[in-house]
């Protein structure tokens, strides 16, 4: 396939053809957000009374969904990260576990499913999410102490991330991820513990650095951990070695005393991965997204909606909408621009 005449003009390509952007970046990575609903109100991605929830009426069907994995398979997503909100309050969760696992990719080969989750309904539904052909799981686990927990998520609900993560190490997905944000005057005095937790529960932890994404709007830089800070305090621990061969992952990973065992370190802020990015996002609502921090989105609800349109029609729209929100992507992030401007929808409502 030739790479380099790719959608790089946004109509030259065709369905099939890989999704390169203007800098060579090739997206192989679909978040796809299920609901902006959670279960949870973390003070740095919601405000305490909820946000205005989306319309029901918006909200993509399981139908609308495969439909547009279909045609992103077959442009060359070779992952599905499910996120929210909170993906497992969906009620047809495993349904849309079961179909996306189901599609198969440019190559005739299965996608992988992944899912982001804050872990509280895994004890009823792993052994379902597992069946239906979920391949990895994260889940977000930011302090390991009750009054903490409450305090940071407004919801007094740490024992039932315990018996998620309990019910993640007992199923068979690995590589399993723990995230945390590590944020000044939190969490910051529990990085070696959450290690050693995750370390306990055969999972890998993952520190993120905080980024201004809360619907509150009350990010601050100077008040978030750095990656260098993070670094710090565990090396009191252990020894760290970089692993080498990031690849587009976000993450950053650092051997723990020679390995096996790895921490990860994700530093949007201060050592942004942009340059490697290889992902796109779509919103609950059917808006495709080229970033976390962009302010154009790309609507795929009238093409997915017009009654008239015949079933190719509607794949070739979703195929040129695909395009058109790669052509747009910017080559990386501003939230070190004095300029920047925070998107107007929370993460909660975007997708992790
Ligand atoms: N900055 C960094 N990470 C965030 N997350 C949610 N909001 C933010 C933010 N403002 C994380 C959650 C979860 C993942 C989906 O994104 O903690 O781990
Ligand atoms: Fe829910 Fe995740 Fe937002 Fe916390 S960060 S409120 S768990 S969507």
């Amino acid at each position: 396939m030739p790479v380099a005449a790719a959608s790089v003009d946004g109509g030259a390509a065709t369905m099939g053809d890989p999704l390169v952007d203007t800098h060579g970046r090739v997206h192989r990575d679909l978040r796809i957000s299920l609901t902006d609903r959670c279960s949870l109100r973390c003070t740095y991605c919601m405000p305490e009374q909820g946000n205005e929830w989306l319309a029901k009426s918006s909200i993509l069907t399981v139908d609308e969904i495969v439909r547009i994995a279909r045609v992103a398979a077959a442009d060359g997503i070779t992952t599905f990260r499910l996120t929210g909100g909170e993906p497992l309050l969906r009620a047809d969760i495993v349904e849309v576990v079961r179909r996306l696992a189901a599609v198969t990719g440019a190559d005739g080969r299965p996608v992988q499913v992944a899912m982001t989750t804050n872990g509280i309904r895994l004890p009823q539904l792993l052994p379902a999410l597992v069946e239906a052909g979920l391949d990895r799981l994260n889940i977000s686990i930011d302090t390991l102490r009750g009054d903490r927990f409450h305090a940071l998520t407004r919801r007094d609900r740490l024992d039932d991330v315990l018996a998620g993560i309990a019910a993640a190490q007992a199923s068979g997905l690995r590589p399993l991820k723990l995230n945390a944000v590590a944020m000044r005057g939190v969490n910051e005095d529990e990085l070696v513990e959450l290690v050693e937790f995750a370390v306990a529960h055969g999972a890998q932890m993952r520190f993120i650095e905080q980024m201004p994404l809360d619907a509150g709007h009350t990010w601050d830089r100077s008040r978030m951990v750095t990656q260098d800070e993070i670094l710090t305090a565990l090396s009191a621990r252990w020894a760290l070695t970089a692993v080498p061969g990031r690849g587009g992952a976000p993450a950053a990973r650092w051997l723990l005393d020679g390995g096996p065992h790895t921490v990860g370190v994700i530093a949007s802020v201060t050592a942004p991965f942009c340059g490697d990015c290889d992902r796109l996002r779509l919103t609950a609502d059917g808006q495709l997204r080229n970033c976390l921090f962009s302010t154009t989105e790309y609507d795929l609800l009238p093409i997915l909606r017009a009654q008239t349109s015949p079933g190719g029609a509607v794949d070739a729209g979703i195929d040129g909408m695909l395009r058109s929100c790669v052509f747009g992507k910017l080559p990386g992030h501003a939230i070190n621009d004095p300029a920047f401007l925070q998107p107007a929808r929370g993460m909660n409502a975007i997708g992790g």
